[in-house]
């Protein structure tokens, strides 16, 4: 298993690019399912999650074109050969859950495993079976597999979500783009992700608007044809590294960067003392903070446009260096603080009490061995590391590559001093 090495203490200064958004990346592909044109993706981010979901797909007949370091993946379903998504597959990456809907639509029945819970929380699917049966697919669950067909084909249905679940409005979405008549999604999730798989199926020729807003409406279509699609620049990648160059210091512009999708982040990096000047036009953020110790400033994470889920482990190492005490509230899921007892092994000082962390701000981190059970615990840790005095080996790195493009090699061309080290973990 490989790990990192990090030397902390060295300012990051320079320039950095963003990747493809992951959490894009992964419901942009699930739309190919809907169509047997062939569907272009670009900007796509080389990750494990992204090539392990293009896998599955292949297992469903797709043929997939997209070689190693390119940035370009080419998909197509003309013919499936199964409708199974099995455990072993679903279970290692839960996005592949959403294949179940686009299958039901493209084939009238599908069988695809039950996700299971995962280390961030119990994060349960009933908002997506929900919405599939309320458009007429016929669920089973045996085995734990969900069994479903839609033997009448499916129907547009007006569906209220009792949360706002990025997941769940997304796979209705793409499942209603092929129902007859008309699918109304109240209380949708607002991620800048669902906006992006919108368009992209717009482009394919469904007719879905309000995404981005909390309703969604969508007129079913007979059939939805091939398309070129640029995935959207990866909003929680651009954050963890805004992130990093504030806790290191030193002067970062990140380009490529989705600006107008960050803004709840920009806002509190600002009132903690960073310099943000972001242009929207030119798709930059340019993070500086030379020398003077952060303020505490407290956050609880909300759904889009709220501060994210995604970044809150990363902003607690920040706050774990800041001058004073922050509270940090996990709203979203209800064990996310796996990282709050690693950072505490490099000198931090926080105190979790059920959905709270009370972080009292440190002078200097230490550096030491640490490991995380996710990836943005993992990446919050190379951030603790990146300030630390000292080396800091993260282990289980493998949380990382499932969501980072090239981190080190990012970081390092701005100056940090990360090495990844194969073998054993510590
Ligand atoms: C997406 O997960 C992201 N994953 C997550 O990113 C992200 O943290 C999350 O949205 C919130 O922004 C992908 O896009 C692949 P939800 P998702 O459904 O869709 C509950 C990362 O690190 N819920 O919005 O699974 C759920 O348990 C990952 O990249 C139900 O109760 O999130 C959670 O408490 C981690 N029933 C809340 O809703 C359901 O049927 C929000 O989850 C569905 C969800």
């Amino acid at each position: 298993m490989d790990r990192l090495n990090i030397i902390g203490g060295a300012q990051l200064n320079g320039r950095i690019p963003v990747s493809g958004a992951k959490n894009s990346a992964l419901k942009l592909m699930v739309a190919c399912l809907l169509t047997d044109e062939p569907i272009t993706l670009t900007n796509m981010p080389s990750l494990a999650d992204t090539r392990f979901l293009a896998q599955l797909l292949e297992t469903l007949g797709v043929e997939v074109y997209w070689p190693k370091g390119e940035s370009t993946c080419h998909l197509n379903a003309a013919e499936l050969k199964s409708t199974i998504a099995p455990y072993e597959q679903v279970r290692k990456m839960r996005a592949s859950f959403n294949v179940l809907g686009p299958l039901i639509a493209r084939s009238g029945h599908a069988t695809v495993s039950l996700p299971g819970g995962c280390a961030i929380g119990a994060r349960p699917v009933d908002l997506h079976l929900q919405a599939l049966q309320a458009m007429g697919a016929d669920l089973k669950v045996e085995s734990g597999y969900v069994k479903a067909a839609a033997i009448q084909g499916l129907k547009g249905a007006h569906i209220v979500f009792s949360m706002p679940s990025v997941g769940a409005t997304e796979h209705a979405m793409l499942t209603a783009t092929l129902a007859k008549g008309e699918t109304i999604l109240e209380n949708a999730a607002r991620e800048p992700e669902i906006e992006d798989l919108a368009d992209c199926l717009n482009s394919m020729g469904a007719k879905v608007s309000g995404a981005g807003t909390s309703t969604i409406r969508i007129q079913g279509v007979e059939k939805l044809h091939g398309t070129t699609h640029a995935v959207m620049p990866d909003r929680i990648e651009a954050g963890t590294y805004a992130m990093a160059a504030a806790a290191a210091g030193g002067d970062v512009t990140l380009d490529g960067a989705p600006v107008e999708a960050l803004g709840a982040m920009i806002a509190k990096l600002r009132e903690a003392g960073v310099t943000v000047d972001a242009d929207e036009a030119a798709h930059t953020l340019r993070i500086r903070r030379n020398g003077t110790r952060l303020k505490a400033v407290s956050v609880s994470t909300q759904p889009h446009p709220g501060f994210p889920t995604d970044l809150q482990a990363q902003f607690m190492a920040l706050m774990s260096l800041a001058d004073g005490t922050s509270i940090i509230r996990e709203t979203i899921f209800e064990n996310r603080f796996m990282h709050a007892p690693e950072l505490s092994r490099l000198g931090a000082d926080i105190n979790v009490r059920g959905q709270e962390a009370v972080v009292k701000g440190v002078p200097h981190l230490t550096g030491a061995p640490v490991m995380a059970t996710d990836l943005r615990a993992s990446v919050s840790l190379v951030i603790a590391g990146l300030a630390a005095e000292g080396e800091t080996v993260v282990n289980r790195i493998y949380h990382l590559d499932r969501g980072f493009e090239r981190l080190e090699t990012k970081l390092n061309a701005c100056g940090a001093n990360i090495q990844r080290l194969s073998g054993e973990d510590e």
